[in-house]
């Protein structure tokens, strides 16, 4: 058996959250690989909207095991809350969820360090959502950090302060006030008192034991690929790989037990944060695609920035992740368009036309070039299948396909689990 792979191909909130929940049936684990509360996975079902933040989200199918894997960071406080909201749906979570003792822990000053490194670049700043993500990773990459079995050792305390005494002299260096600090630490201890309390593994097993038991698990990529460490848009990303290769060390399966990979994204483009983004819309387009999309950030509230359909970059995300199915999600938001732009190219200052994300191109004033395509420019409430969808619509996801070279086997259409179509 292997293990399937879902992932966001652009810069995240591409609708992963909705389609996890849309497949869970199918799936008996559903595992978490990376990145933490910065992530904000939306669903929507029963008329009511839900965001988990480090939870995966198999947790509100009964059957499903939801694993936090050793690739997460991980904030306690947040978690606890976050259980906590989940109260009124009466989930087992002692039975369906299970944290890695090699996930990360995200402890106050990290999110302390966050907003001092953040408020230190000025205009360089990287947009982060200020979780505490970077300076976790750091510490994690630096053989510093603490991780979560490590709240199980008699010097937990002991090895908290060692880092602490750490952070406090790295924020020395800034002009940071520490006066939020005492009561974070409180919320902190208590909560790490909660988090003993859950079922904490050696994860890799459980994970390696389920795919020789013919299990099927799936692997829920956070954030997205253009926001990859290594293939992102380098500095304006987030600090771990959120790639398919992320999923083989963030939960300790080979890659030779992949199997499908499944890349998520939007009709359009959106991005929050700083960095690079060639087809952004500044003028009443993109205001309308904001406004018609709901693009506010689940996480932090904040607007999103939005532009159309990117192929050189989806190609890119596909290339690096091995995709070998593409689902199109916020189809309906593009109802509003009588016309509808796809860049099929960038035009570098000499004229030249190239379709290649190369190191330089960040750097580079890279005007995108677009084809032109009729909207469909209709509701698409009453479509049930396929085969209901407007020609022009059709003639989207036919275009689509050609160009990326990967089948589009499913088109959402509106927030909630029924508005999916399958292919
Ligand atoms: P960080 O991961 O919070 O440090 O943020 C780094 C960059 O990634 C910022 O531009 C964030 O806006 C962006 N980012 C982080 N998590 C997400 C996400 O889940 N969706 C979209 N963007 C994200």
């Amino acid at each position: 058996m292997k293990m399937d792979v879902l992932l966001g191909l652009q810069w995240g909130d591409e609708g992963k959250g909705k389609i996890v929940d849309v497949l869970a049936p199918q799936y008996e684990v559903v595992a978490r690989f990376q990145g933490g509360p910065n992530a904000g996975h939306t669903l929507e079902f029963d008329g009511i909207k839900h965001v988990l933040h480090q939870i995966p989200s198999g947790i509100f199918r009964s059957q499903i095991l939801n694993i936090i894997g050793n690739g997460v960071v991980l904030d306690p406080i947040i978690l606890k809350k976050e259980i906590e909201g989940l109260g009124k749906f009466s989930i087992d979570y002692k039975k369906n969820l299970v944290v890695s003792k090699k996930a990360t822990i995200i402890i106050p000053t990290h999110k302390l360090l966050d907003a001092a490194y953040e408020q230190s670049k000025g205009d360089k700043k990287i947009g982060s959502t200020l979780k505490g993500i970077g300076p976790t990773y750091q510490d994690k990459i630096g053989r510093s950090a603490l991780r979560i079995g490590d709240i199980l050792s008699p010097d937990f305390r002991e090895k908290y302060d060692t880092l602490l005494a750490k952070h406090k002299t790295t924020l020395s260096f800034y002009d940071f006030s520490l006066d939020a600090l005492p009561e974070m630490e409180k919320q902190f201890f208590d909560a790490v008192e909660f988090i003993k309390t859950l079922n904490l593994i050696d994860s890799e097993y459980v994970v390696n034991e389920a795919l020789a038991a013919k299990k099927k698990i799936l692997a829920e990529g956070a954030q997205g690929s253009l926001l990859d460490i290594d293939f992102g848009s380098y500095p304006y990303v987030t600090s771990s790989n959120t790639m398919t290769a992320g999923a083989c060390t963030g939960l300790g399966v080979a890659p030779s037990r992949i199997g499908e990979v499944f890349g998520i994204f939007k009709a359009y483009c959106t991005r929050v944060g700083s960095g690079p983004f060639p087809t952004e819309l500044f003028d009443e387009t993109g205001e309308a695609m904001r406004k018609e999309g709901n693009e506010f950030g689940s996480t932090t509230g904040r607007p999103r920035r939005c532009g159309w359909l990117d192929l050189p970059a989806l190609k890119y995300s596909i290339m690096i992740n091995g995709v070998t199915q593409l689902f199109m999600m916020k189809a309906d938001v593009l109802n509003i368009f009588e016309e509808i732009l796809v860049c099929t190219h960038y035009e570098l200052p000499n004229g030249e036309k190239i379709d290649r994300l190369s190191f330089e191109i960040a750097e580079i004033d890279a005007k995108p070039v677009y084809r032109k395509m009729k909207g469909w420019n209709c509701s698409l409430k009453e479509v049930s299948s396929y085969d209901q969808f407007p020609e022009e619509l059709k003639g989207y996801v036919t275009f689509l396909e050609e160009e990326l070279q990967v089948p589009i086997k499913l088109v959402s259409v509106g927030p909630d689990r029924t508005q999916t179509i399958l292919r």
